[in-house]
């Protein structure tokens, strides 16, 4: 056992031994230092940094044997340097789960707010509040805790009666609190509100952090970021981690949420939202400015986030390590060596927003057939809240099978996107088939073309790329405010067409568009869903990995059915003038999402409902006068 700097190793070792252990804790600890004990009884375990140790292990009393029962109050105290705070980390959790809500019975409180301010030594009483309380298993349990300053307690309870549950063990570690510094000016009387400017001999990167990383953010905080850099630079911003709230709702239900705006103010254009947990969410600036901001009001706070920026100069995508790095990452994946991509390095390509928003890409030599050997690489990059969209227009590479189980040992053509931070293989294309269109879902996309075989028949492909901002969604106006949002109006358009992004190529991932409809007074709105193929499985949850489509007959709104799926008949009415559509997609499997026609109607028309292109007569629907309905006649679609 780890001896330095534990004044608790007696103690310890006492109680992988015995289980009269509270006995032999309270003679051979020497804890007194703790301020008031939250009780007079409580026994106490103490970590310290001091004596150089940075890191150990903790476990409960006889870990891996179950622990004994009737421990009233058993403290483990963490007590780190000043600048320094604690991080737990079980590798083994497993508390008697007696109660939901962990109160009663066998339980870990952890304390993590206890701080050193006030007079007398470091610690929690009987005052102070536990941050968070945790029974059950591995799964219940955090992957990490933080404190907020240097001292951490977990204090452990087990009820009267005996259980099999073995406890917990894990390590702790005091790390450095200058760590998770914002790199940045602290905007003078405010709490968290940072400023970033370009200067010619200051580092062109840093780092951000919620307030507190890497532990939970406060609650009722609002924190900005201002990024500002010269003329000709732009920002370029990766959220590392953000864990704000578990669960894939919408950010528009969300009392946690971080806005990217693309300018100086709240005024300008919404780039991202995010609110759930992202990994590696990476965002460009269009000009100079960029504007943070992140708002915290959730009961349950979440830990925050960690992000890198860097300012870049304008059209220098070789200032943007990434693409490089890609380069050589698809070459691997390609499988074929350097010596043939040699022949063909001409038809490595960057395509930069920069320089043009729509374009066309032909394989070598098309329509002529591409070369044997040929190996091509395109990369795409898009800037604030554009998307990379490819349209194909021809498509012929030679195919030695008939039978297309994958296009792996074929010519083909891969499409690449970063997602959670990874680059990863999106699609594989071979064959003669058009693929259907494809939408980035954020700022890069890379093609990977591999012509090994060819023949006078192989004409290649054509595509016609763009760099869009309305996510391929033609109709309704787009809002600022959202990074993907469109109005319909009934005193502008009584009827009309309405999709998802993209349509009807697949839709792009980790993406979240909505749709609100606005009647006049006594009016309502009925969709007609004439497709809908949404990626999921009923009830369409986060569990499912699903994409989800969700209605709601008011702005801000929690409960609501979500549909997800093929659905072949799907019509839905408003409840009242007013109807909000979420549509959701996750970071994995895509599908083609919907395609509906919608109709403003007065309350008197409503009996009379006849849809534009209106089909099937054999499914029976109702529309309810009551409430926002749903007439969901499931019958799957077949397709085939
Ligand atoms: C503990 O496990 C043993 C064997 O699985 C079982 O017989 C016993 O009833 C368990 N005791 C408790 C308190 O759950
Ligand atoms: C709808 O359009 C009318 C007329 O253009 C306008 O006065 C009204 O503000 C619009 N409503 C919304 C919610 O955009
Ligand atoms: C229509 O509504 C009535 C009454 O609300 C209900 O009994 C009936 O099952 C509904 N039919 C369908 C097809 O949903």
């Amino acid at each position: 056992m780890v001896r330095n700097g534990m004044q608790q190793s007696q103690g310890y070792k006492s109680m992988k031994t015995s289980t009269t252990l509270i006995l032999l804790l309270h003679l051979s600890l020497h804890t007194v230092d703790e301020g008031h004990a939250i009780n007079p009884s409580c026994t106490c375990i103490r970590y310290t940094s001091t004596y150089g140790k940075e890191r150990g292990t903790f476990s409960s009393p006889d870990y891996p044997r179950p622990y004994p029962p009737r421990i009233d109050c058993l403290l483990y105290t963490f007590v780190a340097a000043p600048h320094e705070i604690v991080e737990l980390v079980f590798t083994d959790f497993d508390i008697f789960k007696g109660h939901l809500e962990c109160i009663r019975g066998d339980y870990l409180k952890v304390y993590s707010e206890g701080g050193v301010h006030g007079p007398g030594p470091p610690g929690v009483n009987e005052y102070s509040a536990w941050s968070r309380v945790l029974c059950g298993s591995r799964a219940d349990a955090p992957p990490a805790l933080y404190s907020h300053g240097p001292l951490l307690v977990l204090e452990l309870h087990t009820g009267i009666k005996a259980t099999n549950a073995t406890g917990f063990v894990g390590n702790y570690r005091f790390i450095d609190r200058r760590n998770f510094e914002t790199d940045g000016v602290q905007v003078a009387e405010t709490w968290c509100d940072y400023v970033f400017h370009s200067q010619p001999n200051r580092p062109a990167h840093g780092r951000l952090y919620s307030p507190r990383y890497p532990s939970s953010y406060p609650s009722n905080v609002r924190c900005t970021y201002h990024f500002s850099a010269r003329h000709n630079e732009r920002i370029k911003l990766v959220f590392e981690e953000s864990f704000l709230q578990k669960g894939d709702e919408s950010c528009l239900n969300r009392a946690d949420i971080i806005k990217v705006f693309d300018g100086r103010t709240s005024t300008a254009p919404v780039l991202a939202m995010l609110c759930n947990e992202a990994v590696g969410y990476e965002i460009l600036s269009t000009g100079p400015d960029l504007l943070v901001q992140f708002t915290a009001n959730s009961d349950l706070p979440g830990q925050g986030f960690k992000a890198r920026y860097q300012f870049q100069m304008e059209d220098d995508s070789n200032a943007d390590g990434d693409i490089n790095k890609k380069s050589s990452t698809t070459e691997a994946i390609s499988g074929l060596g350097p010596a043939v991509s040699a022949a063909t390095s001409s038809c490595h390509q960057v395509f930069s927003s920069d320089k043009s928003k729509t374009g066309k890409l032909t394989s070598p030599l098309y329509p002529a057939p591409y070369p044997q050997k040929t190996q091509c690489h395109y990369d795409f990059l898009a800037r604030g809240r554009e998307r990379v969209r490819l349209v194909f227009e021809d498509f012929s590479l030679q195919r030695i099978t008939d039978n297309i189980i994958d296009c792996e040992s074929m010519d083909s053509l891969d499409v690449f996107l970063y997602v959670d931070g990874r680059l990863e293989k999106m699609a594989s294309f071979c064959g003669n088939d058009i693929p259907k269109p494809i939408m980035s879902n954020g700022p890069k996309l890379s093609i990977e073309f591999r012509g090994i075989y060819s023949s006078r028949h192989s004409k290649g492909f054509k595509i016609s790329y763009s760099f869009v901002e309305d996510y391929g969604i033609a109709t309704g106006s787009q809002l600022l405010e959202f990074p993907c949002a469109f109005v319909f109006n009934s005193s502008e358009r009584g009827r009309g067409v309405v999709t998802s992004p993209n349509h009807p190529g697949l839709y792009p991932r980790d993406t979240e568009c909505n749709y609100f409809f606005y009647g006049n007074e006594n009016e309502r709105v009925h969709l007609h869903f004439t497709y809908f193929d949404v990626e999921g499985v009923v009830p369409c949850e986060a569990i499912s990995a699903s994409d989800y489509v969700q209605f709601y007959s008011q702005m801000i709104q929690s409960q609501s059915h979500r549909h997800c799926g093929q659905i072949k008949e799907l019509q839905v009415t408003s409840e009242k003038n007013f109807l909000r559509i979420t549509f959701k997609s996750n970071d994995r499997l895509d599908a083609t999402g919907f395609k509906a026609n919608y109709l403003f109607l007065r309350d008197s028309e409503m009996h009379s409902i006849t849809m534009p292109n209106s089909i099937d007569r054999g499914t029976s629907c109702n529309i309810s006068t009551s409430l926002l309905l749903l007439c969901l006649c499931e019958v799957l679609w077949n397709f085939r």
